[in-house]
């Protein structure tokens, strides 16, 4: 599998050979690391880390990842640079590309992560933006693997802003995968048609399913229950209503009951506000596998690193 010289800005670029082997790249970088080896591939590579909005994990995986494999990281936090405001996303992306080898972006526009791509002609990762999440997908799929041993099959149930990054991000991964895919969320928050059909395609394809509901019921069976925060960075505003909207979809013990199921796991990408989205009970319950699924960031980013820049 040859992906040098990729981008990464949204899981609709990349077939589903494509996902799985990033997903076992990862698996074999984190078995190597357990072990005390990391690798060489990054040396003498400098990479870009552009932060508009915060993060931790993010950026901590980026940074230890590319230190792992002997490359240089650079953290531009939104302070630092004058990307879109003093200065155009394209210049800024023309002079980041004739310095770095690689730049991560972390902010609101796609639209902006795809003009840094276009205009730097390195490899672009993208660390969120306002519509996709694609990094987060892959270590989510390492953890499911981890836990099942397979994707494909699968009931992923994700409960609450069903519009947002993550719901986005995981759809398309998910359909891509031959996962059967459920949206758990008041109709007001439902994700764009648009995206939803041509999700609806992909998953003909793999035989995965998709199905976007209000009713609650649609737990039954899931192998996962998946939630995420309910206002997203830049949405702080909008707290009362989500909070209105959201409550009969928090993840709480009678939600996973609801699943007729003893196996189902509980997951979330981070950072997560107990009480909110999800109970403390739940989330203490599922603690291991959803630390499992934030140490999974670095090895997953690190694949994506290796595989779209790395030397080997
Ligand atoms: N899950 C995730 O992206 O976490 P950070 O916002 O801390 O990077
Ligand atoms: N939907 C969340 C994801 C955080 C990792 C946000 O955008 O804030």
């Amino acid at each position: 599998m040859n992906l040098k010289g990729r981008s990464f800005l949204t899981l609709k670029d990349f077939t589903p050979e494509e996902i799985m082997y990033l997903v076992d790249l990862a698996a074999d970088l984190k078995a190597k690391k357990k072990q005390g080896i990391t690798g060489n591939s990054l040396k003498g590579k400098n990479i870009a880390l552009i932060f508009e909005k915060p993060s931790t994990r993010t950026r901590c995986s980026f940074t230890i990842g590319c230190i792992d494999e002997g490359g240089h990281p650079e953290y531009l936090g939104k302070d630092d640079i004058q990307l879109g405001y003093k200065e155009s996303v394209e210049d800024t992306a023309r002079v980041l590309g004739r310095m770095f080898d690689g730049i991560e972006f972390r902010g609101f526009q796609q639209d902006t992560v795809e003009k840094l791509a276009k205009y730097s002609k390195v490899p672009v990762w993208n660390g969120l933006t306002d519509e996709y999440h694609p990094t987060q997908i892959l270590a989510d799929f390492l953890t499911l693997k981890e836990q099942f041993g397979k994707l494909a099959g699968l009931k992923l149930v994700f409960v609450g802003d069903g519009r947002n990054n993550m719901a986005n991000s995981l759809m398309i991964g998910s359909a891509k995968m031959g996962l059967d895919f459920v949206i758990l969320a008041p109709r007001s928050l439902w994700p764009e048609g648009e995206l939803v059909s041509l999700c609806e395609g992909y998953a003909k394809e793999s035989g995965g399913s998709i199905q976007i509901t209000d009713n609650l019921d649609a737990v039954q069976g899931a192998d996962a229950v998946y939630t995420d925060v309910w206002c997203s960075m830049g949405e702080e505003d909008k707290a009362a209503e989500r909070i209105a909207l959201l409550t009969p979809y928090q993840v709480n013990a009678q939600l996973m009951e609801k699943t007729g199921k003893e196996s189902t796991i509980f997951l979330h990408c981070l950072p997560a506000v107990k009480g909110k989205e999800v109970t403390e009970e739940i989330f203490e319950k599922f603690a291991d596998v959803v630390f499992d699924e934030a140490e999974n960031r670095m090895h997953t980013i690190k694949a994506v690193m290796v595989a779209t820049l790395g030397n080997q």
